[in-house]
């Protein structure tokens, strides 16, 4: 196999300088959408793009876009990009490559003086993780309509603090439109984040589309009191009650597995004392399907066993759907140019559907999409171990390279 173009040190040095910001002691990266850290990694990254002659422009929502011009004026923009926030202990890779293969296919280009008729875009999408905010990809969200600007600019996080201002506090309030015109094409590069492509010593996924997801916030509301005064069978304990629903959660999607997937993943309890009677616990629920109607099914299935127990425990139950995302399928003109994009390199490749969710997902409601997927070590990801090899990721960005390559020119 011969690269022959992207330069992979350079790709893999920039991935290690990127993973400093957030550096954490296990070896991960944490960044959370629109904290400090999440300014100085888009900072760093806006940097290396006016070292290499971008035009740097933020929208509404604080997505970056990042341009370099094609020869053209008329011809609409070819986009690459992902995120660069994380899980809380998250890894180098899971978004932060999205975004760096886009940087060095403009690197590439510009060191082979290569011009393009159609302008081509870098893009950092704001909070793709969801971890503190709402359901995630919220500024794809508003880029591709599926939600308003206003209504995400006033999501908060537990503390009360809106994206609004948070966007305002680290400097990413842009002024520029969010979304609304027309985008020739979007390619995405990821880690697979699954086994797959590994297991089948594998170097690209041709990722044909993505399972759907549906995610929700349940409140369960009780009563506080005395860990040592109130009888037991005089108590409405939230914990007691919420726990019992992770549990029945857990046995209920038996039903609909191995295809679909639920998670019970974030879990508060209020006032999380020792010695007082939890009142309240907020818990989230994110399922997963490439079925739409089995999405339905597992909400209706959901709902109703929460809700049962909360009946037989006296407490009460808030259950609201935070976001849905369809099933999706790509452009088959992206993933047959993403195809021939690896044959062409000699690079071993097989058809892949996405299990995890993704920005790309949603700008392929507004533009034709596709995705490149390079194997990571043992199908880890969000985890501080997730790790993938400079060689795949470089191949990857050389599929990347070719397909900006034939939508631009
Ligand atoms: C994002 O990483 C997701 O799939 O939730
Ligand atoms: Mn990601
Ligand atoms: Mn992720």
């Amino acid at each position: 196999m011969i690269i022959s173009n992207v330069n992979k040190e350079r790709l893999w040095q920039s991935h290690v300088e990127l993973a400093k910001i957030g550096a954490t002691p296990g070896g991960g990266v944490g960044r959370i959408a629109l904290t400090d850290l999440d300014r100085d990694g888009r900072n760093l990254f806006i940097s290396w793009c006016e070292e290499a002659g971008l035009a740097v422009r933020v929208d509404k929502m604080g997505n970056i876009f990042a341009r370099r011009e094609g020869s053209d004026p008329k011809r609409a923009p070819v986009m690459t990009g992902s995120h660069l926030d994380t899980q809380p202990l998250g890894g180098w890779f899971d978004g932060a490559y999205g975004v760096l293969a886009g940087l060095e296919v403009i690197r590439t280009l510009n060191d082979t003086s290569c011009s393009t008729l159609a302008p081509i875009d870098i893009v950092v999408w704001t909070d793709e993780e969801g971890v503190r905010f709402a359901g995630g990809c919220m500024g794809v969200g508003v880029f591709a309509g599926e939600l308003g600007l206003e209504e995400a600019l006033a999501c908060r996080d537990k503390n009360g603090l809106s994206i609004k201002d948070e966007l305002k506090k680290i400097g990413f309030d842009g002024e520029e439109p969010c979304g609304g015109y027309p985008v020739a094409a979007y390619f995405e590069a990821h880690i697979e984040q699954g086994p797959i492509l590994e297991k089948k010593d594998t170097v690209i996924g041709v990722v044909k589309g993505a399972q759907g997801q549906r995610c929700f916030k349940v409140t369960v509301s009780g009563e506080e009191g005395h860990a040592g005064t109130l009888p037991m069978d005089q108590r409405k304990d939230a914990f007691q009650a919420a726990a019992r629903m992770s549990v029945a959660i857990d046995e209920a999607v038996k039903e609909f597995s191995p295809k679909s997937v639920v998670t019970v993943g974030a879990f508060d309890v209020s006032p999380n004392s020792r010695n007082t009677i939890p009142g309240q616990v907020i818990f989230s629920i994110d399922s997963r399907s490439p079925d739409d109607e089995t999405l339905s099914k597992i909400k209706t299935a959901m709902l109703n066993l929460c809700q049962d127990i909360a009946d037989k425990r006296d407490v009460m139950l808030v259950f609201e759907e935070v976001s849905y995302s369809a099933p999706v399928l790509f452009n088959s003109n992206c993933i047959s140019a993403i195809r021939t994009a690896a044959q062409d390199l000699n690079l071993s490749n097989l058809e892949i559907f996405s299990g995890a969710g993704h920005d790309a997902c949603h700008v392929s409601r507004v533009a034709p999409t596709g995705m490149i997927f390079v194997p990571c070590e043992r199908g880890i990801s969000h985890n501080e171990k997730e790790s993938a090899s400079p060689e795949h990721l470089a191949q990857g960005c050389e599929v990347l390279l070719s397909v900006i390559k034939k939508f631009a020119c």
